[in-house]
This record gives C-alpha cells, sequence and structure tokens, in this order.
C-alpha cells in the first residue's frame, strides 16, 4: 500500500483525498489545510472520514473553535507518508517543497505551482514514462490535462502535426466571491499558456491559440483544430474518442446543451458535488474540414485532474512501470470507462 496525504483541502485536495480513497492499493492518511474552511468545517459534519493534520500552529484556536480533531501537525502527516499531493494556493507549494524534501518524500504538485517546482510535468497518458521514480512531479493545469487528453488519444493514433485551440475559461470556481461579481470578458495574448504547456509535454505537436476569459463557473469549453498526419474521417474520430476511458462524447440533440448541462447530468447522476472525471466532447462539433479535426470540448475543471494525478503516484511510486496498465488501474478504481 502506498501511503498517501493531500496537503491543501480546497477544491482539488477534497477531490484528490476522495479519489485517493478509491484506489485500493492506496492508503490515504490524511488531509491538511491551515484553518477551519469551509471544506475543513464539511469534514467534521461529515465525521471526519479522513484525518485532519494543522499545516500552521497559527490555526490551532480557531480550530479549538471549531471542535476539529487534529491529528498532528503537516510535518507529522508528512513523516506518515510516502507521497504527498500539494494541492495548496498557487505558489505555496514551492514553499512545501523543503519540507518534503527535508523528510526525503515524493510529491505531486498542482498547475499553479511555476513548472520549475518539479523534475518533471506529467500526464498520465502522455508522458507517464517521464514520470517513473521522479522525486517531484507537477501535474498540468484543468484546460491542459483535458486538452492533452484528446489531443494524445488521436495523436496515437493517426499521429497529430500541430493544434490551434480557442479557450473559452470559466472565470471562477462556484463560490469564489474573491473574485467578483463580473460580467465581462477578458482576453489573454496568444499563444496561451496550454498551448505551451501541451508542447513541453508533446514536444513533436506545435500547437498555438487563444483564451477569454468568462463570467460562468461550470467548466471551460476548449475548440480544438488539429491537423493529422494522415487522412481521417468524423466516425473515426468520434470511435476514437468514445474507446477513451476518460472522455464522454455527448449530443446537442441529447440535451447536453453547454457546460451548464454536464454539471447538472453530473448531479443527477449522483456524483459527489456533481464532479465529472471525464472531458465531454459534444458529437455535433466534431468535424473534418479540410484535411483538419475540429471538435469541442468541455473541461469539468475541478475534477479533470483527478485521474492524472493518481497516475503521477503510480509513476512517481513507480508502482506500475507500464503507462497503459497504470491509467487502467486509476481509471478501475474510479469507474471510469465502464
Ligand atoms: N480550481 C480549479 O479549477 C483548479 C483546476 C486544476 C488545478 N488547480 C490548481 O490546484 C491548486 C489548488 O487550487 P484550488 O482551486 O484547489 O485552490 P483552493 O483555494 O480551493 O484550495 C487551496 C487550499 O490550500 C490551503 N492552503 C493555503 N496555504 C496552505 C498551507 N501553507 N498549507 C496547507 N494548506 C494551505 C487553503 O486554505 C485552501 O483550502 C492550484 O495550484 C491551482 O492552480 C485548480
Amino acid at each position: 500500500m502506498v501511503r498517501v496525504g493531500v496537503v491543501g483541502y480546497g477544491v482539488i485536495g477534497q477531490r484528490l483525498a476522495d479519489g485517493v480513497a478509491l484506489q485500493k492499493d492506496m492508503e490515504l492518511i490524511g488531509v491538511s489545510d491551515v484553518g477551519p474552511t469551509l471544506a475543513v468545517q464539511a469534514l467534521k459534519e461529515k465525521g471526519m472520514p479522513y484525518d485532519f493534520y494543522l499545516a500552521l500552529p497559527e490555526g490551532e484556536n480557531e480550530l479549538a473553535r471549531y471542535d476539529v480533531p487534529v491529528s498532528g501537525s503537516l510535518p507529522d502527516l508528512v513523516q506518515k507518508c510516502d507521497i504527498i499531493l500539494d494541492a495548496t494556493s498557487a505558489g505555496v507549494g514551492e514553499q512545501n517543497k523543503k519540507l518534503y524534501a527535508e523528510y526525503g518524500k515524493r510529491a505531486i504538485f498542482q498547475g499553479g505551482e511555476k513548472t520549475s517546482v518539479a523534475d518533471v510535468f506529467f500526464h498520465g497518458y502522455a508522458n507517464y514514462d517521464a514520470g517513473l521514480d521522479r522525486q517531484f512531479l507537477k501535474l498540468t493545469s484543468c484546460n491542459t490535462t483535458g486538452l492533452i487528453r484528446a489531443v494524445d488519444c488521436l495523436h496515437r493514433a493517426m499521429g497529430i502535426e500541430n493544434v490551434i485551440i480557442t479557450i473559452v475559461r470559466r472565470v471562477a470556481d462556484p463560490g469564489d466571491y474573491h473574485r467578483g461579481l463580473t460580467n465581462a470578458l477578458e482576453v489573454e495574448p496568444v499563444p496561451n499558456h496550454q498551448a505551451e504547456d501541451l508542447m513541453l509535454i508533446m514536444p513533436d505537436i506545435k500547437a498555438t491559440g487563444t483564451l477569454v476569459h468568462t463570467p460562468v463557473t461550470h467548466g471551460h469549453v476548449i475548440t480544438v483544430i488539429a491537423k493529422p498526419k494522415r487522412e481521417t474521417t468524423k466516425q473515426e474520430i468520434v470511435d476514437l474518442f468514445r474507446a477513451h476511458p476518460r472522455i464522454k462524447v455527448v449530443r446537442i440533440e441529447d440535451g447536453f446543451l453547454g457546460n451548464a448541462s454536464l454539471f447538472r447530468y453530473a448531479r443527477d447522476l449522483g456524483n459527489p458535488r456533481g464532479d465529472m472525471y471525464e472531458i465531454a466532447v459534444w458529437d455535433e462539433t466534431v468535424t473534418v474540414f479540410e484535411g483538419q479535426i475540429i471538435f469541442v470540448v468541455n473541461i469539468p475543471q475541478e475534477a479533470v485532474v483527478i485521474p492524472e494525478t493518481i497516475d503521477g503516484i503510480r509513476a512517481s511510486m513507480s508502482m506500475q512501470s507500464d503507462g497503459d496498465e497504470a491509467v487502467c488501474l486509476t481509471n478501475r478504481y474510479l469507474k471510469l470507462g465502464g
């Protein structure tokens, strides 16, 4: 059993903890945060399914006020684990890295950290081998994780020369009051970081694209234009996506009109918090135009990075030397791909 700790119990950390708890070959030792955040209050209300470790001593009185049982400090948690999933606010992971290094532990950081924080910039499908037995991994961001999943699916089958991507980016997660109550679009310079990140992970593909922030919270939408190395058809593309355990093909005709339909559907399925690990591709958007493949993807930003982060544990801990075997196990335990 690989012993895993989650540091930073926010949007991503809560979901990582749930995902790790489902893996039959991993043990979730506990989670850590700085104080009685709403997520920590909910953890207590649920009867402490996960042990809680206090990251900063300053939070002690506040936690006592909310009666949250504390199992120890962050160094206590780190010492009990083989690997830490750091999902703290962007930039904090770099500080925490010193502690993980001090105890000779492995760690996986999330997209908000600088890429230089880790030995390897990681994606479970596209570069599993690069993560094998490496101490520090950094996972791709939510958009990049979903984008690479789709592009890698096609690249394996036919080879992709280049991609051009347009991202309509949700401006905040649900409940992010600190981002303000906005009603405006904001445009980023070209290329967006997701295109640059894709080239870091998949250096044989050229990529560029635009990004527009939009004031919605339920999912990003990416339009992808990909140039394949050989001729293909819409049917082949749809079949490849359908066969991928982490990609769900949906149809506008069936009522999946946009990002909010997918969120409602996930809630109706009874998925915790309305989470979806899968990216969704709309069938009716898959087109081959003048030799180029076009499709539109929904990225459920709060849950999409969970499977690939768990792949990262498998790689860093050398649990499986074969990437295909590793992603299959993660998928099986997360019940992905039927
Ligand atoms: N929210 C998303 O959609 C999303 C998607 C993919 C990746 N990410 C990345 O995941 C990481 C976490 O983002 P998030 O959205 O979960 O943020 P969040 O604000 O919801 O959670 C971060 C948590 O870390 C805690 N924290 C802060 N300092 C800490 C410390 N010193 N020790 C322990 N805990 C500490 C905070 O109290 C908070 O609970 C970031 O790198 C982000 O870029 C976020």
